[in-house]
């Protein structure tokens, strides 16, 4: 078979490169809202996590809130997202960003009230847009009142609601217990009982007391009550740190059986999903269970945490081996994918400010097998901040940039809460929508490229293994289609060759590249930092 490819029938995107349409076809559409319909809606939707605090400003405060997320859910659906995760709402001091919740029930005040999560629920659903939220089940904020009792003496009626130790540290509870995951000791003294608290983040995040039987009851019913009032799932924080044991802080029996039980419960609603901050960064398999009987989802952090190495370095392994652990999850599992979040950089600056590598991996995230969560201002890509008034990870937390001017940039009218990142102008979305090229053009290419191909969501994922390890290549297949993605991880033009059947002939649906076979020797050839993906059959 000849080289082929390049020559697309689509639009053709710079240097040469093609580019789908920006938008999906009435057609696309309409197979889009079947595979979004039915309890496997969440394999084939789109994610985008939204940080309330910074994503729009509707009264002049300088603070995000749910009215202002509401005002902006016409660009989400637009840009073609179909589920939000929403980072904490209740309310909270911020010690934490929200993760350190002072009432499960209610919403944060400066974010608005639960009449304006009625609304925001209402108008996702009149988008065909779903809503998860955030649930911290660890631990709540000191501010909480059931802390507030708790602290007070070793007798009252929420005293063992905490983890108590006479001493900083128990052996009872075991690994980690001694040191916090940001700070020196896991364990405050507090003067009023005599006793030590123990919190595996900040001090003003005391953990809850899964033992203690009022605890794992009220968080159920705290579940409950989310689900009543319309949420369409959860995303669970840290949840493999529920119960300690004198060996083990992670996904002990315990929590795994408590995890199961919060199963239940959504299974009692329909179409409900759930997705596992995993406390590993590696490997998230035990989060499926027997595949339905836990999360449906689990972030992957092995790519989304590390694809900056892999670029870095122009090797592939370490994506190579986050799809092999995924490829071999339970059946009923499915990966969700990221390349950045509020916990870790903003992407630009992992992809070393290079907005190729960044459109790379972007495509990565897009393509293999699993459920893309896009971090808010990712499809312009955000450039960090430098203040940090709570911690180092504010700086990617700026507040989301829509005008080109203007001092608030379309995100208040009052002074933001946090500084923009640097280049907010340019990186808003109006300057990038009039710009073809721009990074949201090509998410609009990549998310239209997706709309309607279940395949994306729940075909079947194949490494080809070329010999050149500067490229990332996998053929995704369904029965009504295949692709071969290709993406050079290289600042230098690569071709790599593999022993391999495909199914079919490749022509470039987006990107920039050439596919060619010889016997049973299939060659891919990429430009530098160059990815392209080829459309095997029909
Ligand atoms: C994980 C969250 O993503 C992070 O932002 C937070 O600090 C910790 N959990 C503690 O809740
Ligand atoms: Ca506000």
């Amino acid at each position: 078979m000849p080289a082929c490819g390049g020559a697309g029938s689509d639009e053709a995107g710079p240097a040469g490169s093609v580019r789908p349409p920006s938008r999906p076809t009435p057609e696309q559409q309409a197979r889009a809202a079947a595979l979004l319909t039915g309890p496997d809606w969440y394999r084939h939707a789109v994610f985008y996590e939204v940080n309330v605090r910074s994503f729009q400003d509707s009264n002049g405060d300088g603070i995000g809130d749910l009215p202002g997320l509401v005002s902006r859910l016409d660009y989400l659906k637009d840009l073609g997202v179909d589920a939000l995760w929403l980072m904490p709402i209740m309310p909270s001091p911020f010690a934490d960003s929200g993760y350190d919740v002072a009432d499960y029930r209610a919403i944060e005040p400066a974010y608005g009230t639960m009449a304006d999560f009625e609304r925001l629920m209402s108008e996702a659903k009149a988008r065909g847009m779903r809503v998860l939220i955030d649930l911290v089940l660890n631990h709540t904020s000191d501010a909480h009142p059931w802390f507030q009792e708790s602290r007070k003496d070793k007798t009252n009626a929420k005293a063992n609601w905490y983890v108590w130790s006479d001493t900083a540290g128990r052996e009872d509870i075991g690994c980690g217990t001694n040191g916090s995951t940001f700070g020196d000791s896991a364990w405050e003294l507090e003067p009023a009982r005599e006793q030590y608290y123990f919190h595996r983040f900040y001090p003003g995040q005391p953990d809850l007391n899964y033992r203690e039987p009022e605890v794992a009851k009220e968080m159920l019913d705290t579940t409950r009550f989310w689900l009543d009032k319309g949420v369409d799932g959860f995303r669970c924080d840290v949840v493999g740190l529920l119960f300690e044991t004198a060996t083990s802080c992670s996904l002990v029996p315990e929590t795994i059986e408590y995890i199961k039980s919060i199963r239940q419960i959504v299974d009692g609603y329909a179409d409900r999903a759930m997705v596992a901050e995993p406390v590993e960064l590696t490997n998230a398999t035990p989060y499926f269970g027997g595949g339905e009987d836990m999360f449906h989802m689990a972030f992957d952090f092995a790519y989304g945490y590390f694809w900056g190495i892999a670029f870095a370095s122009g090797d592939r392994r370490i994506i190579e081996e986050a799809m092999a652990t995924a490829s071999a999850f339970p059946a009923g599992a499915q990966d969700a994918l990221v390349i950045g979040s509020h916990d870790v950089l903003r992407a630009w600056q992992t992809a070393g400010n290079d907005a190729e590598r960044y459109r790379g991996a972007a495509l990565l995230q897009m393509t293999m097998r699993g459920t893309p969560f896009i971090y808010y201002g990712e499809e312009v890509a955000l450039r960090p901040g430098a203040a940090t008034p709570i911690d180092i990870r504010d700086t990617s937390r700026t507040p989301m940039t829509w005008t080109r001017d203007g001092a608030g940039h379309g995100f208040t009218t009052g002074t933001p809460w946090l500084p923009f990142g640097e280049a907010p102008g340019d990186t808003s979305v109006e300057a990038e929508d009039a710009d073809p090229d721009s990074m949201l053009s090509f998410y609009r290419s990549l998310l239209a490229l997706r709309r309607g191909h279940a395949v994306w969501g729940s075909g079947s994922s194949r490494l080809l293994p070329l010999d050149d390890r500067g490229i990332v290549a996998f053929v995704r297949e369904d029965e009504a289609e295949s692709y071969l993605v290709a993406v050079n991880l290289a600042r230098e033009p690569r071709e790599g060759t593999a022993t391999a059947s495909l199914p079919g002939r490749g022509r470039v649906v987006l990107g920039q590249g050439s596919l060619a076979t010889a016997g049973d020797a299939v060659t891919v050839k990429l430009p530098e930092s160059g990815y392209a993906v080829f459309q095997l059959r029909p």
